[in-house]
Order: structure tokens, then sequence, then C-alpha cells
């Protein structure tokens, strides 16, 4: 393969510009010529493709974002769209794509591949919600940024004998706000998985923390409840009133840890390495921290589910 493009769609995620740098870095190295496309699938209509040099990608494995740029396009959901992306590519002498990023651009990759474009999928959302993807680029920090604010927020509320509700990202997936829960030691988690148990877990709040504690820490995905409307559900039905702290997209933004860049800048390099061995309509992952592909088909199939045990785990550990 001459050439390859790489491009991020959806909603970015911290350690995007690793994996971008180490797509381009590793074609370059292996002597391909690479192209960044800007703007997600939308800069592949619009033909926004920039030649990238290794100088390109300097000083950019510590930032947040996608330097390349992120935007939604209806268009290319189309079979029409579809095709004149294929065309353009092919016109800009694009022979193989690294996509980058989530559920819904991994499913457009999906369907380039199915016509015969070559596509290799890197994933990166802050979700983690992508079928057989141990971890997916972004999720760590995020985790990292919300367990910072739960900390802080825990410091204050201790001191004042005050509630905290914590609204975190999810709004179909619950693992940010599973796994912040547990690191951060939270009396209750309520996520998009586990609707059935909300009516419970409101019953327990308002009975108040267990044992002699005076406050609680209640992490909510925005996806079930907002924090706002829990809140207001509370003081309505319990006279209970607490603070409440929306993250919001502070949990997107900020430099990737060190364990996300590393993430990134393994799969960015497998990815260029299933293309020039011809491979196509495959996702990469790491598994027992070894690099390893999954078709696009295998995931797709698969509803990507939280971790039970866990979650039971959240539950005894907060009596
Ligand atoms: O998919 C990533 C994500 O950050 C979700 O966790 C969140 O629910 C959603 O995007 C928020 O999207 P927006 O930035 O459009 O509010």
């Amino acid at each position: 393969m001459d050439r390859i493009g790489v491009l991020t769609s959806g909603e970015d995620a911290p350690g995007m510009n690793a994996a971008i740098r180490s797509v381009v870095r590793t074609g370059l190295y292996d002597g391909i010529e690479m192209v960044g496309i800007k703007y997600g699938f939308q800069g592949i209509l619009d033909e926004t493709v920039e030649q990238m040099e290794a100088a390109s990608v300097g000083s950019i494995i510590q930032r947040g974002g996608t330097i390349l740029q992120s935007r939604r396009s209806e268009e290319i959901s189309t079979e029409e769209g579809q095709q004149k992306a294929i065309n353009n590519l092919k016109r800009n002498g694009i022979e193989g794509l690294v996509i980058i990023g989530g559920r819904d651009a991994l499913k457009v990759a999906a369907e380039l591949a199915r016509k015969e474009f070559p596509c290799i999928g890197i994933p990166a959302t802050i979700d983690n919600d992508i079928p057989f993807v141990e971890e997916t680029i972004g999720f760590d920090t995020a985790l990292n940024t919300i367990i910072d604010y739960v900390d802080r927020i825990r410091d204050t509320a201790s001191s004042h004998e005050k509630s905290s509700i914590i609204e975190v990202m999810g709004r179909d997936a619950g693992n940010l706000a599973l796994w912040s829960g547990l690191a951060g030691g939270a009396e209750n988690i309520l996520i998009p998985e586990k609707k059935d148990d909300v009516e419970t877990i409101v019953e327990q709040i308002k009975r108040g923390p267990s044992r002699d504690k005076r406050y609680s820490i209640i992490i909510v995905a925005e996806g079930i409840v907002s924090g706002i409307d829990l809140n207001a559900r509370l003081k309505e039905e319990a006279g209970l009133e607490s603070r409440v702290t929306v993250l919001g997209h502070t949990q997107r933004g900020g430099a990737p840890t060190a364990r996300d860049r590393v993430l990134a800048s393994r799969l960015g390099a497998y990815a260029i390495e299933l293309l020039s061995n011809q491979e196509s309509g495959k996702l990469v992952a790491l598994k027992d921290s070894k690099p390893v592909s999954y078709s696009f088909e295998e995931v797709f199939t698969q509803e990507r589910h939280i971790d039970e045990s866990m979650y039971d785990l959240s539950g005894r550990l907060s009596i």
C-alpha cells in the first residue's frame, strides 16, 4: 500500500492524538505516504485532505482532543455518501484508511470495508463500550479526571457532612460511572444498564447513609437521570438536599494518561501493520497486553455489557 489516510470521527477522546501520531509515523517509517483527513468522514466528502510528515504530528502525544478535528456527517450514513467517499478517496490516491473513533465511526468503517475499501478501526471513546475491547483509548484518562473531582468533592462533602451527587458522562454506557464509583468509594451508583435498580437505590438514598455515615457520594451516569433531576426528586420525596456537580465536558478534555498514550501508540502501529498486510474490515485492540484484531462483523453482532461482578462489589463495599 503506497498511500494511507487517517481520520478521527465522533466524540473526541484523550489519546486520539497519540493514535494519529503512531499511525502517521509508523506509516512513514514503512515508506508509506500518509495523509490526514480533517473533520472526520465529512472531510472525505469535502476532500479536506492534507499530507502528513513526521513533523506534522510532533508534540501532540500529550494533547487532548484531536488535531484532525471531528464533525458529524449525516451523508456518510447513506449508500450514496459512502460511494462518494470511496470515489473521493480513490481520486486522492488513498488506498487504505485508519478510522479512530467510537461505535458510530466504526460502523461506518465496517460499511466502507464491506464495499471493498480497505479500512482498519481503532477504538477511541471515553465510554469504553465496544464489544470485545477490554479498554478503549480515552477511558483511562476520563476515569482519572472523574476520580480527581470525586476526591475533591469528598473532601468538602465530609467537612460539611453534605451529600453530593456527581453526574458523569455515559448516555448509554455506565462504565465511567461504575469504575469511578468503585474507585471513588461512592455510596450509590446509578447506570443506564441497571434501570430496574433505580427505584431501590432512590429508596436507599432516602433512608440515608448506612452505619454512622453522615453524607453520601452518589455517582449518576447522565443517561439514566440527570443529577439535577435526582436531587429535585430526593428533595421533594424525602426533604433531602445534596450538592450537584455535573462534570460534563471536563471528562473529555485534558492530557491523556500514560496508559492511554501507550495504548494509542500500540494500536496505531498495529493498524498500519494490518493494512500493509492487506487486511481490512477489522478493529484493533489489546488482549492480555498483546495487539489483536476482531472483524467488524463479529464486533457488531455483540452487545457490550457492564461487568456485573464490579457492580455487585460496589454495592457490597458501600455498606
Ligand atoms: O460518547 C462519548 C460521550 O462523551 C458520552 O459519554 C456522552 O454521553 C456523550 O458523548 C456526550 O455528548 P455531547 O458532547 O454531545 O454532549
